[in-house]
């Protein structure tokens, strides 16, 4: 396993080397749907200026068009996060082009589209990581899994990417389709966490368990461990929970505020 040189040059922590894709010694600064806290979610400018703020990469929503091209959004329904209107999968890919997914967050987003996913892997750094999240709401016929782990395989990225689900069926679909991908199986606070402990984490293999970080626990965390998982928690914009986390030792923390993430980490590498 690898390890991620941090320099802490100008009082700013960055790296110069990420060898390990998504499992380290060191908590990774993971930025949810990019640096959302600041740009609009899900979008180019989010991812960019995660990168731009010291994150080490990001966590985004992955769906499926109608015309089966695999965009970045995270709600079935366009019109939050878009000028929109009904269900993404409903739309052909040229048809979501001409949307405009920024300016809900501010005016200096506007003329911003909904990206694809193999744009994301092609504009990024090439050390970042992707936790990428299937958003698939269908059970069967779902041809998302598929459509992710060719671009993955086209970009020959597996070492960086880890892809994350609520829907289990999914994920054991991506494991038949690609086992050399990591998966992240997403816990929701409102499932009991028994249910994981005593049959779910037996159904499918997993390298990382990914619950909301208000459910974390020492214990949890080290009983991952034992089992060679790692706990990656989303979604924590606290910096005293984060320096709780980090303690922890949770692998990965991901947050709609890589800037604050940055700063909490260096000043706990003091
Ligand atoms: O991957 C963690 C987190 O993104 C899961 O919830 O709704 O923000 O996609 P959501
Ligand atoms: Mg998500």
């Amino acid at each position: 396993m690898g390890c991620i040189e941090i320099s802490k040059t100008k009082n700013i922590m960055t790296y110069t080397k990420m060898s390990h894709g998504f499992f380290s010694d060191n908590v990774l600064n993971i930025a949810h749907r990019g640096a959302s806290y600041d740009a609009p979610e899900n979008t180019m400018p989010a991812f960019h200026l995660a990168a731009n703020m010291g994150a080490y990469g990001i966590e985004c929503d992955a769906q499926l068009t109608k015309d089966g091209e695999v965009v970045i959004f995270h709600d079935v329904y366009l019109n939050r996060t878009s000028t929109g209107t009904g269900k993404i999968a409903d739309n052909t890919l040229a048809e979501l082009r001409k949307l405009d997914a920024g300016s809900w967050k501010d005016s200096r987003f506007s003329h911003t589209s909904i990206p694809t996913l193999d744009e994301v892997f092609d504009e990024m750094p090439t050390h970042f990581l992707f936790n990428i999240e299937l958003k698939s709401f269908a059970i069967f016929n779902q041809k998302l899994e598929a459509a992710v782990a060719r671009l993955i395989d086209h970009h020959r990225i597996q070492d960086r990417v880890i892809v994350s689900s609520f829907n289990l069926l999914s994920l054991l679909k991506m494991r038949r389709i690609d086992p050399s991908i990591k998966l992240g199986l997403l816990w929701s606070p409102y499932v009991p966490l028994f249910l994981y402990d005593y049959l779910i984490r037996y159904v499918i293999s997993h390298e990382g368990f990914h619950p909301h970080w208000k459910s974390v626990t020492v214990e949890m965390v080290k009983q991952a461990r034992r089992h060679g998982r790692y706990i990656n928690v989303w979604t924590c914009d606290d910096s005293l929970a984060m320096q709780r986390l980090i303690k922890m030792g949770v692998a990965s923390i991901i947050t709609n505020r890589p800037n604050l993430l940055r700063e909490v980490l260096y000043s706990e590498t003091k």
